[in-house]
C-alpha cells in the first residue's frame, strides 16, 4: 500500500520504518527540514534502539522516502497518518495547532483519484476524530472549491502505545492495535494495512526477535471516540499504577517494610500484575503528564472533576521532591554541595528529556545553591541543547561524576549503571552518599561497597545466617 506518515518524531519515524519493513511504500513528511535531511542521509534524528537498522532494512522489503512537501505523497497514498506532536498548553489542554495544520494540508492535497484513509495517530482529545474530518474538508474546500463532493475519504483513530526505548518491538509486536472508525471501507483498509502485524507473518528483523508464543495480535475496532478514550485511559491507568507504587513505598519507608518485597508480593496477583510497580522518583516523558492533564481538562469541560487523575499528578510531583528531602536528611545543607545525577533521560534507552524528573531535580538543586553534575550515556547532548539555562557540569563517565561529589542520585536506570564499580565510586567521593531513585542497586551491596545508601521505600534488613 502507498502510505504517508506526517511527523517524523518518535512515533512517526518508527511507524514509517516499520510499515515499510512490512512491505508498504512509505513517505515520511516533516516540516522540519533538518530532520528530513538527516533521514535522507539514512540516519535517525532520534536515539531509539534498532531504528537505524529498520531504516536501512525498510527499502529492501517496501520502500521509504522522506520529504518536506506533503502534497505529492498525500495525493499518491491510500493511507495518510498524522503523527505530529500534541504538546500541552499552559491550561493542560492539548495544543492541536500541528494536527490542525496537518489535517488542513491533507485536504488541500486530495483529489478524486482514489479513496483515502486519514489516520490520526497523534494523541488527541476525545472528539478530535470529527475535528480531523472537518479540517480535511475545509482544506479540500479551500484548495478545490468545486471538487468537494467527488473526493472520498474516511477517518480513523489509531492511537499509538509504543514506549520509547522499545518502540520498534512495540510497533512490530504490539499487545493490541486499536482502530476507531465509522465506516467499513476505512476499517477494511486498516485491516489490510496491519495484516502482517495481526498475523505475525513477517520475518523478525535482526535484533528484534518475536516474543515467544506470539502468533497473532488482536485488532480492536471501536468508534472514533472510544479509540481516543482508550489511549487516555491507558496512560492514566499506567501513571496511576506507578503513583500507587510510590505511595505505598513512601508508607513502607515509614513503617519499616521493604517496598520491593511488597511490590513483588502484590504483583503476583493476576488482577494486579507486576509491571509498572517499581517505586522511584516518579514518571516522566512526553505522554503521561500531558495526557493525564488533557483528560482532566476534557472531564472538566463536561462538568466532571476527576479527583483520582488530579491525585495522580500531585503524587508524582511530590515524588520528585522526595530526592531533595533525602539529600537534605543526609547532608543538611545543600548550598555549595556537589550532587551528581546518574542519568538524565526520562527513562533508559532514549535521549528524550520531555518532562524528565532529572530536569525538575536539577532545577530545584540549582535553586538551592547546589552544584549539579550529570552523566548520561545518551541524553547529555540533548540536555545541553535543550536546557542551556541549567548550569549543569556534564561528565564523561560515572567515575568523573562521582569524584569529589557529596552525593550521587540515580535518576535513570540505565543498564550500564548496574555494573558500575560501586566501591571505586564511593572511595572517590567527598561523602559516599547514594540516593538510589530507581532502586537500581541491591541495598546490601551498595552499603558493603561503602555507600550510605537510600532507596525508595527500602528498608534493608540484616539476613540471619
Ligand atoms: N513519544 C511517545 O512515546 C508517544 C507514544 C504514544 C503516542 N504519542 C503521541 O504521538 C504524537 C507524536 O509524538 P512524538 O513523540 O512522535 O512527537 P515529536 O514531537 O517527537 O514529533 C512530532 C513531529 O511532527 C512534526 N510536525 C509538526 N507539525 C507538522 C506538520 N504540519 N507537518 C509535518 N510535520 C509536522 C514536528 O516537526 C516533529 O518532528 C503525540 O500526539 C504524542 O502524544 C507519543
Amino acid at each position: 500500500m502507498r502510505v504517508t506518515v506526517i511527523g517524523t518524531g518518535y512515533v512517526g519515524t518508527v511507524t514509517g520504518a516499520c510499515l515499510a519493513y512490512l512491505g508498504h511504500h512509505v513517505t515520511c513528511v516533516d516540516t522540519d527540514e533538518s530532520k528530513i535531511a538527516t533521514l535522507q542521509r539514512g540516519e535517525s534524528p532520534i536515539y531509539e534502539p534498532h531504528l537505524d537498522t529498520m531504516l536501512k532494512l525498510a527499502p529492501r522489503s517496501g520502500a521509504i522516502d522522506f520529504a518536506v512537501e506533503l502534497a505529492g505523497a498525500a495525493a499518491a497514498s491510500e493511507v495518510i497518518f498524522i503523527a505530529v506532536g500534541t504538546p500541552p498548553l499552559a491550561t493542560g489542554e492539548a495544543n492541536l495547532e500541528y494536527l490542525e495544520a496537518a489535517a488542513h494540508s491533507i485536504g488541500a492535497a486530495m483529489d478524486s483519484s482514489r479513496f483515502r484513509v486519514v489516520v490520526n495517530k497523534s494523541t488527541v482529545p476525545v472528539g478530535s476524530g470529527n475535528l480531523v474530518e472537518t479540517l480535511v474538508r475545509e482544506g479540500l474546500a479551500d484548495a478545490h472549491p468545486a471538487a468537494g463532493g467527488k473526493v472520498r475519504f474516511g477517518v480513523a483513530s489509531n492511537p499509538e502505545f509504543l514506549r520509547e526505548g522499545s518502540a520498534v518491538a512495540d510497533s512490530l509486536y504490539p499487545d493490541r492495535i486499536v482502530v476507531g472508525a465509522s465506516d467499513e471501507t476505512t476499517l477494511a483498509i486498516m485491516r489490510e494495512l496491519y495484516r502482517p502485524v495481526v498475523a505475525q507473518s513477517f520475518e523478525p528483523p535482526p535484533g528484534v526477535p518475536r516474543p515467544p508464543a506470539l502468533t497473532a495480535v488482536p485488532l480492536v475496532t471501536t468508534s472514533l471516540t472510544s479509540a481516543e478514550m482508550i489511549k487516555y485511559a491507558a496512560n492514566a491507568f499506567l501513571a496511576m499504577k506507578i503513583g500507587f507504587a510510590n505511595e505505598i513505598a513512601n508508607i513502607c519507608e515509614r513503617v519499616g517494610a521493604e517496598a520491593t518485597e511488597v511490590m513483588a508480593g502484590i504483583g503476583l496477583d493476576s488482577r494486579i500484575g507486576s509491571r509498572f510497580l517499581n517505586p522511584g522518583v516518579g514518571w516522566g516523558g512526553s505522554c503521561f503528564g500531558k495526557d493525564v492533564r488533557a483528560l482532566l481538562h476534557t472531564a472538566r469541560e463536561y462538568g466532571y472533576d476527576s479527583r483520582l487523575l488530579q491525585a495522580s499528578l500531585d503524587v508524582n510531583t511530590a515524588q520528585r521532591q522526595m530526592v531533595i528531602q533525602k539529600l537534605q536528611e543526609k547532608l543538611y545543607i545543600l548550598k555549595g554541595r556537589a550532587i551528581g545525577l546518574l542519568g538524565l533521560a526520562f527513562k533508559p534507552d532514549t535521549d528524550d528529556l520531555r518532562d524528565a524528573p532529572s530536569l525538575h531535580i536539577a532545577e530545584r538543586l540549582l535553586q538551592m545553591g547546589a552544584r549539579v553534575k550529570a552523566y548520561d550515556p545518551v541524553a547529555m547532548k540533548a540536555c545541553r541543547e535543550q536546557r542551556p539555562d541549567l548550569k549543569i557540569r556534564y561528565c564523561e563517565s560515572a567515575r568523573e561524576l562521582a569524584a569529589e561529589s557529596d552525593a550521587l542520585v540515580v535518576v535513570t536506570e540505565w543498564r550500564e549503571f548496574q555494573t558500575l564499580d560501586l566501591a571505586g565510586l564511593a572511595r572517590s567521593m567527598t561523602t559516599p552518599i547514594l540516593v538510589d531513585g530507581r532502586n537500581l542497586f541491591a541495598a546490601e551491596a551498595a552499603m558493603a561497597a561503602g555507600f550510605d545508601y537510600t532507596g525508595v521505600g527500602r528498608c534493608p534488613r540484616p539476613r540471619s545466617a
